[in-house]
């Protein structure tokens, strides 16, 4: 799938853990148009596991985000956005900057989710976690555009995400 993004985007990957935000969005953005959350988890409370340093990291993340959109640059944001709260603020805080707010879903197959989890040691969370992501991804993606998303790139599967193309448009 093509996915032309206009300048004046907020955009949103949408997936599980290990669905593959954080490897799509190196590769595809420079890195200080992507915000994750890890790494303001990291930043507020030294650790990206701290999962009570949520509310902070969320916090900044969003106040970092509304500065680039004040200067018209295009940002990222790398959290699971599986929670329909999460993403009513990205909406927001696109529509606050009058740019557009774009969701990339990353809707990888429940059983790689768990296989890739499964072999990594930076997430001390159970596979019944993941599984949760998916399960609330799922109920979330149809209502994507009702949520105010003004573009929608479902990207079905693991094959998907990896042969999708990001394309910057005017
Ligand atoms: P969280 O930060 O936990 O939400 O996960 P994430 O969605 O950012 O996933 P990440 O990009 O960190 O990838 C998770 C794991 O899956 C890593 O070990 C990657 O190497 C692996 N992975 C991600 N994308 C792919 C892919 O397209 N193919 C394969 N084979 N592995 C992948
Ligand atoms: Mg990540």
């Amino acid at each position: 799938m093509n996915i032309p993004l206009p300048e004046l985007s907020l955009v949103a990957l949408i997936g599980a853990s290990s669905s593959g935000k954080s490897r799509f969005a190196a590769r595809h953005f420079r890195a200080p148009e992507v915000l994750s959350s890890d790494a303001f988890r990291a930043l507020v409370a030294n650790d990206e596991n701290v999962l009570d340093a949520n509310e902070d990291a969320f916090d900044s993340l969003y106040f970092v985000a509304g500065k680039r959109l004040a200067r018209g640059l295009l940002t990222v944001v790398d959290a699971t956005n599986v929670q329909p709260s999460a993403r009513k603020r990205i909406v927001e805080l696109a529509r606050a900057h009058d740019v557009l707010p774009v969701a990339v879903v990353l809707d990888v197959e429940e059983d790689v989710l768990v296989a890739r989890h499964e072999v990594r040691g930076d997430r001390p969370f159970g596979a019944g976690v993941v599984r949760g992501h998916a399960h609330d991804l799922r109920r979330s993606v149809r209502n994507l555009e009702k949520e105010g998303f003004r573009h929608v790139f479902h990207l079905r599967g693991a094959a998907a995400v990896e042969a999708a193309v990001v394309e910057r448009v005017p």
